[in-house]
């Protein structure tokens, strides 16, 4: 049977790849889509998200979430993404129709409509998943686990302690990580092993249909940044954060985790932003997070080419 997903995103390069990822897999039934601000602002991301989507000829409810994070001003990573969130291919414009409901009505009602438990795939803020979780707590029984893109044990990516997307929303990350809901970390730790190298890109490209050409053309825009950052952080290509957190919930044998205490840094004047993970369970606190630390790359990136042929 297909495990019922909702992905809530802020595409953003590798959240579009996440995107595609998902609907490719015959292990994954999409629920629906919901977008959140981040990479971009919320009107970006969302129509990023139903660009893409209607490229790829998906039908999909898409939902548009939260405009900035529960208390802080929004910060967004142009650098990264550009000024669009999905800087490269020409898209043409969308034509799945935008959901009239919001984010959280979109999720509260797939949840509640769902007989089985449902996996929450979050690859940007956790704005509105928090946002879920205090308007609708009941909805948490619905709820089997989240596999979500964000954090790290070792270091951040846009502070020295913090990784993007805990960082943009620190307090809706202590709320979701303190639901009691099971959750899988798909942080930097792994998902920058989780590179993808220039060869690899021109297979996909050499897949020759539109979808894997475009990804191979968003991929040419997100390597730039990152050739950029390369002796910083030793990338020998692009980390392709979002789709690892899609990837586990597809096969979680590609992906090593360790069972963690992990609480939410919302104040620190240096550390805003910090996942802190208790890797050797020195306060033996209860474990709340599966944390992600390696990945059979080559499994990955294949499991992505494989991904790649089955759209036209
Ligand atoms: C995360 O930040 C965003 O820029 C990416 O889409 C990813 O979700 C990586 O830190
Ligand atoms: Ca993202």
């Amino acid at each position: 049977m297909k495990k019922p997903v909702i992905i809530d995103c802020d595409p953003g390069h590798d959240d579009a790849i996440a995107l595609l990822l998902a609907f490719s897999s015959d292990k994954l039934d999409v629920r629906a889509v919901t977008t959140v601000a981040g990479n971009q602002t919320i009107e970006k991301t969302f129509n990023n998200a139903l660009k893409v989507l209607s490229f790829a000829g998906v039908d999909v409810e898409v939902s548009k979430g939260a405009e900035k994070p529960l208390i802080r001003e929004l910060k967004t990573a142009p650098e990264v993404h550009g000024e669009s969130g999905l800087d490269g291919p020409e898209l043409p414009p969308a034509t799945i129709k935008p959901s009239k409901r919001s984010a959280v009505e979109t999720i509260v009602d797939v949840l509640n409509k769902s007989s089985e438990k449902v996996t929450l795939i979050p690859t940007g803020a956790l704005t509105n998943i928090a946002q879920v979780f205090i308007s609708h707590p009941e909805v948490k029984d619905k709820i089997d686990r989240i596999s979500l893109m964000g954090g790290s044990c070792y270091g951040g990516n846009w502070t020295p302690a913090a990784e993007f997307n805990i960082l943009v929303d620190p307090e809706a990350a202590n709320i979701v990580f303190n639901s009691g809901i099971p959750i899988t970390m798909c942080g930097l730790d792994v998902t920058h092993k989780a590179q993808i190298y220039k060869d690899e890109i021109e297979n996909i490209r050499g897949i020759g249909n539109k979808v894997a050409v475009m990804v191979a053309e968003l991929l040419d825009f997100f390597g730039k940044f990152h050739e950029a950052v390369n002796d910083k952080f030793g990338f020998a290509g692009s980390p392709l954060h979002d789709p690892v957190a899609v990837a586990w919930v597809i096969d979680p044998t590609l992906i090593t985790t360790k069972s963690c205490h992990v609480d939410i840094e919302t104040w620190g004047e240096f550390t805003s932003g910090c996942t802190v993970v208790d890797y050797n369970d020195v306060e033996g606190k209860p474990k709340n997070v599966d944390v992600a630390f390696d990945i059979d790359r080559e499994g990955f990136i294949n499991m992505l080419y494989e991904a790649m042929k089955k759209y036209n």
